[in-house]
C-alpha cells in the first residue's frame, strides 16, 4: 500500500526531475555562489518608463526590425520591471544564493553625464536590491551588458570615440556611490569580446558596423575600427576598476572583475598548425581583453597578425591597467575544433575571430558534441573543465566566476517539450559536473549561473530560441517551472527524492 504509493511517487519524480547524478552541493566550498543570471534589455521591458531615456537597442529594434529574427523588440520583455517582486520568489524557491543582473545605463543616465541622474531609475534598483537581499540572494551586478544610451551611438558612435571613457567612469561611479553599499559582486563589462565583433565587425547589434573581411553589410568598414573599439572598452574597464579601488573599496567590501565569452578549442589534429590555430583562436577571443588587463599588452598572436591595426597602450594607460581585477568571469557554452586556415585551405563562410582559424561548425561538418537550438553552441561537458583551468592558469590563478551557462530551446516546440526540457538538464547536470571535478582538484572557482533564470529576449534572435529554466509565456507574462528549474533546486535544496 504505501510503500508501493511511495515508490510511485518516487519515480513519478525522478521522471519529473532527473536527479543530479554524482553531483553534491555539500562538495563545493562554503560561500561557493549558485545563481541565476538576466540582463536588463533582455528581461526588463518598461523600455519608455519612469524617465529612462532610449537605449541603442530600443532604437535598433524600432528602426531595423527586418534585422532581427522575429522582428520583435524587448519593449516589454519579460516585464520584469513591474514583476520583479514575483521573479525574486521564483529565485528564493530555487534555493539560488546569488543572482545576476544588469543595470540598464539609460534608466541611470538617460543623456549620460551630461544630464541628469534619473531617480526614479536608481529606485527600481534601489527595490530589487532590496528585494534580494531579504531573501539572502547575493546581487552580482554587470554596468554594461550591451546596451547604452542611445545619445552615446550618437555621440561617440557607442565605444568608437575616446569620450566614452569618460562617460563609463561617470556611469559606474554613480553605480557605485547609488548601490556599493550592499552589492558586493560588480563586473564593468558583459562579453565585450563578443559585442566587439557583432557590433563592429559582423553588423549585427548596434551600432551595426562591418569590418572586412568579416562582414556582408557596407557601413563603417574600417578594418581598425574593432580594435579601436576593444581599446575604448578596456580603457574603460580599467578607469572604472581604478576608481572602485581608489574611491569605494576599502569602505564598502566588494570586488570587481569583468565577463569573457570563452569557448573551448580543441585542435581539429595534433598536427602543429592545428594546435598554434587552436591557440590564435583563443587569443583573438580570451587574450584580447584579458592580456591587456593582466599583463597590460595585446597578445602576441594580435601583435604579429595586426601590425598596423591593432592600438599600443600608452605609459598612462598602462599605469591605470596595472589595477588588479578581483576575479574573472567566464562565460561558457561550447567547445569546437579548430583547423589552420593559414597553410590550408578553408571556408572563409565559417570563419572565427579573425585568427585565419577556421573553428566550427554545422555547415562543415567540424564540430563537437550535439547542437543545441543556438547556432554554434554544442553540448560538450568536457569544455567546462578546460576552460577554468586555462584561465586558473593563464591569469595568475584569479578566483573564477562562471557568470554564464545555458541551454537554447526552439520556441516553437510544443509547451510539453518546452516544460521537459530533458536536453537542459542533460547540459546542465554535465557541465556543472565539470566545475564540481576541477572543483575538487583544486581549481579557483568560485560560482556558477546558469543563463537564464526565465526565457527572454535573445539579442537578434527576438524570442525564437528560450534559455530559461522557467518558460514564459509573453502574452500573459506568466512564467512556469520547467524540469531544469526543478533539477537545479532539487540540487541546490538537497531536495533530490531519489539516486
Ligand atoms: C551571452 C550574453 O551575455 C547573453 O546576453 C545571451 O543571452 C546569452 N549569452 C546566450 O546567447
Amino acid at each position: 500500500g504505501i510503500a508501493a504509493a511511495l515508490l510511485l511517487a518516487a519515480a513519478a519524480l525522478a521522471i519529473l526531475a532527473p536527479p543530479a547524478r554524482g553531483l553534491d552541493r555539500g562538495e563545493f566550498p562554503p560561500g561557493f555562489l549558485f545563481g541565476a543570471a538576466t540582463s536588463a534589455y533582455q528581461i526588463e521591458g518598461a523600455y519608455l518608463e519612469d524617465g529612462k531615456g532610449l537605449s541603442n537597442w530600443d532604437v535598433f529594434t524600432h528602426t531595423r526590425a527586418r534585422d532581427i529574427m522575429d522582428g520583435l523588440n524587448g519593449d516589454v520583455a519579460d516585464d520584469h520591471y513591474h514583476r520583479y517582486m514575483e521573479d525574486v520568489d521564483i529565485m528564493h524557491s530555487l534555493g539560488v544564493n546569488s543572482y545576476r543582473f544588469s543595470i540598464s545605463w539609460a534608466r541611470i543616465l538617460p543623456r549620460g553625464r551630461h544630464g541628469d541622474v534619473n531617480l526614479a531609475g536608481i529606485a527600481f534598483y534601489n527595490r530589487l536590491i532590496a528585494a534580494l537581499l531579504q531573501k539572502g540572494i547575493e546581487p552580482f551586478v554587470t554596468l554594461q551588458h550591451f546596451d547604452l544610451p542611445h545619445e552615446m551611438e550618437i555621440r561617440y558612435g557607442s565605444w568608437l570615440g575616446a569620450g566614452i571613457r569618460e562617460e563609463f567612469d561617470y556611469y559606474a561611479d554613480v553605480c557605485f556611490r547609488a548601490f556599493g553599499d550592499r552589492v558586493k559582486f560588480w563586473t564593468t563589462f558583459n562579453e565585450p569580446n563578443l559585442f566587439t565583433k557583432f557590433a563592429y565587425m559582423l553588423g549585427q547589434y548596434p551600432p551595426n558596423h562591418c569590418s572586412a573581411p568579416f562582414g556582408t553589410c557596407n557601413s563603417g568598414n574600417s578594418h581598425r575600427e574593432p580594435y579601436v573599439v576593444a581599446h575604448n572598452i578596456i580603457m574603460s574597464h580599467a578607469a572604472a576598476v581604478d576608481n572602485y579601488k581608489r574611491n569605494y573599496q576599502a569602505k564598502q567590501g566588494g570586488s570587481i572583475g569583468i565577463v569573457i565569452a570563452m569557448k573551448f578549442y580543441e585542435p581539429l589534429t595534433n598536427a602543429t598548425e592545428d594546435i598554434l590555430a587552436a591557440q590564435r583562436a583563443l587569443s583573438f577571443e580570451i587574450h584580447w581583453f584579458l592580456d591587456p588587463i593582466f599583463f597590460g599588452e595585446y597578445p602576441k598572436e594580435m601583435r604579429e597578425m595586426l601590425p598596423s591595426n591593432l592600438p599600443k597602450f600608452t605609459l598612462a594607460e598602462k599605469r591605470l591597467l596595472q589595477n588588479k581585477v578581483d576575479f574573472i568571469g567566464v562565460n561558457h557554452y561550447t567547445a569546437i575544433y579548430a583547423k589552420d586556415c593559414i597553410s590550408s585551405p578553408c571556408n572563409l563562410n565559417t570563419y572565427e575571430g579573425n585568427a585565419l582559424v577556421l573553428a566550427t561548425g554545422e555547415r562543415d561538418g567540424i564540430r563537437i558534441g550535439k547542437p543545441t537550438a543556438f547556432v554554434g553552441f554544442y553540448d560538450v561537458p568536457a569544455g567546462m573543465e578546460q576552460i577554468v583551468d586555462y584561465v586558473n592558469q593563464r591569469y595568475e590563478n584569479t578566483p573564477v566566476y562562471v557568470t554564464e551557462n545555458g541551454y537554447s530551446q526552439y520556441s516553437n516546440n510544443s509547451m510539453e517539450d518546452l516544460i521537459n526540457d530533458v536536453g537542459r538538464v542533460n547540459y546542465l547536470q554535465g557541465y556543472l559536473s565539470g566545475i564540481s571535478s576541477a572543483v575538487r582538484r583544486g581549481a579557483n572557482v568560485r560560482g556558477y549561473f546558469v543563463w537564464s533564470l526565465m526565457d527572454n529576449f535573445e539579442w537578434a534572435f527576438g524570442f525564437t530560441v528560450k534559455f530559461g529554466m522557467y518558460h514564459v509565456d509573453f502574452e500573459t507574462q506568466k512564467r512556469t517551472s520547467k524540469m531544469s528549474a526543478k533539477w537545479y533546486q532539487d540540487f541546490l535544496t538537497g531536495s533530490s527524492p531519489v539516486d
